[in-house]
């Protein structure tokens, strides 16, 4: 079932709490409590989508939620990345993320997309400020659609594909205290990096094209 809501704490908390079968869908006009990944709060004013379903567990989840919102975006947008592992972004600039959360026999998926909303956080985007237009209701059903499809495809087919549209790869990265180059991403989701001549496995760092 999909429900459309007005104003909810979290859709991915209410989801967790209130989900009767797979598949079940929120979407939110606004969030009062959004959560962004590492405790982070989401800014969720009107104007923007603020979307959680019921998935089953996948080990590349969050790399087909987001391989799944390219297909669906990339007609209409020019510059438009994903960066490891959950960003989505347009023009150098964060556009929304993905927050998925495993509870064991299953995992909500949430994702985050500034629409038309106000931005809250510094280096973010929307998609109205770049002069694209997309009706919610549309997105939300072509994603569906696409994330049923990319469900289906191998661990190598949604790493070559995450990686066609990742802006880190090949490019000098910043995470912590150390810097290195990003060479590609393993089929465990880990982001590979060669620093000081050796390759390493990032797993859940903050990731940055800039040093911070
Ligand atoms: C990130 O930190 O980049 C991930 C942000 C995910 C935000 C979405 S909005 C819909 C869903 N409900 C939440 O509380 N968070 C996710």
């Amino acid at each position: 079932m999909i429900h459309i809501v007005d104003s909810i704490s979290s859709t991915n908390d209410w989801l967790a709490r209130y989900y009767s079968e797979m598949a079940d869908t929120i979407l939110a006009i606004k969030q009062s409590k959004g959560k962004g990944r590492h405790g982070n709060t989401w800014e969720s004013q009107i104007g923007g989508f603020y979307l959680s379903t019921v998935s089953s567990n996948h080990k590349l989840l969050p790399f087909v939620v987001g391989i799944s919102i390219m297909k669906v975006l990339e007609k209409d947008c020019k510059g438009l990345y994903l960066k490891w592992p959950n960003d989505i972004i347009l023009q150098g600039k964060k556009l929304g993320g993905i927050l998925c959360e495993d509870f064991g026999d299953f995992s909500i998926i949430g994702i985050g997309i500034n629409f038309e909303n106000e931005l809250g956080i510094d280096n973010s985007t929307n998609l109205i400020s770049n002069n694209i237009s997309i009706d919610k209701s549309s997105f939300l059903a072509s994603f569906l659609y696409n994330f049923d499809i990319n469900s289906l495809l191998t661990s190598e087919e949604i790493i070559d594909n995450f990686t066609e549209y990742d802006c880190l790869i090949g490019n000098e990265v910043f995470w912590k205290d150390s810097f290195g180059i990003a060479k590609s991403i393993a089929l465990d989701g880990s982001l590979v990096v060669e620093s000081n001549k050796k390759e390493l496995n990032l797993y859940s760092e903050e990731v940055h094209l800039e040093r911070n």
